[in-house]
């Protein structure tokens, strides 16, 4: 037994992982509500003023990038498992994402255990390291970028100018908050398809994930040696 698994229990979510997850989620999801709102101050008025929409729509793209930040730092300064974790490699895209999409769409449905085994030095399958990839390194900056332009109009006037102008970067940062809100909800929807409904939530909160029994698995004493800062 080492420090990474317990009673047929893995520990996969390091504390300041989990810790930035949910401040992004909580960020993001504050972010795509106030944001209907200004967007559509006709139709929607859920915190009262326009005003109030946009100060907190400012404080939780602060929220955001600031853990953004801290998922930065722990991946690639304290872990130093970024690449490994979030590229996919070569055998992913050529076979792995066809192999976990004939999973979600076929044999989950057949009872048929994923043909993914999280370990922590390898947690995700090939679509979510696809898509975690495309997220935090594109999606999550350009939205942020572009929100903190928006955030100082006056000061960057030039810049605006230079990258088109208002209308332009007001497009980009609707268009790319729309793709965004997309990712949540299929998100949210693939993370209940573990071996039971909350049991890829579960690890998110506590750390620890329960390790599916179907025969197939790895031996317990065979998953790999976690680094001494795994366990956060
Ligand atoms: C209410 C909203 C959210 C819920 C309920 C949720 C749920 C989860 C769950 C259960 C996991 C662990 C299983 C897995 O890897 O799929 C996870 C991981 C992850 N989520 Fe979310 N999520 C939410 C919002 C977000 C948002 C807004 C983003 C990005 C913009 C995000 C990005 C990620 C990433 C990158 C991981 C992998 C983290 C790591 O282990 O390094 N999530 N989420």
């Amino acid at each position: 037994m080492s420090d990474t698994t317990n009673n047929n229990m893995i520990y996969l979510q390091p504390t300041p992982v989990r810790i930035w997850h949910w401040l992004n989620a909580l960020g993001i999801v504050t972010l795509c509500i106030t944001g209907a709102q200004i967007r559509y101050p006709e139709f929607i008025n859920i915190f009262g003023s326009y005003k109030a929409a946009i100060r907190l729509h400012n404080t939780a793209g602060i929220v955001v990038s600031l853990s953004f930040s801290l998922w930065f730092f722990y991946y690639t300064m304290i872990a130093g498992t970024m690449a490994q974790l979030y590229f996919p490699k070569k055998e992913d895209l050529q076979t792995g994402i066809l192999r976990q999409a004939f999973y979600y769409f076929f044999n989950y449905f057949r009872g048929k255990p994923s043909p993914h085994h999280p370990t922590p030095d390898n947690k995700f399958n090939p679509m979510q390291k696809s898509a975690y990839l495309a997220i935090m390194f594109v999606l999550v900056p350009l939205v942020s970028l572009t929100g903190i332009f928006l955030m100082n109009i006056a000061p960057l006037r030039e810049v605006l100018i230079m990258l088109g102008g208002l209308k332009i970067l007001v497009g980009m940062h609707f268009l790319l908050a729309c793709s965004l809100c997309a990712f949540l909800f299929t998100h949210i929807y693939l993370a209940t398809l573990g071996h039971t409904p909350f049991a890829h939530f579960v690890p998110m909160w506590t750390g620890w994930e329960k390790i599916e029994d179907h025969g197939s698995h790895e031996p317990l004493h065979d998953l790999p040696k976690p680094a001494e800062h795994a366990k956060g």
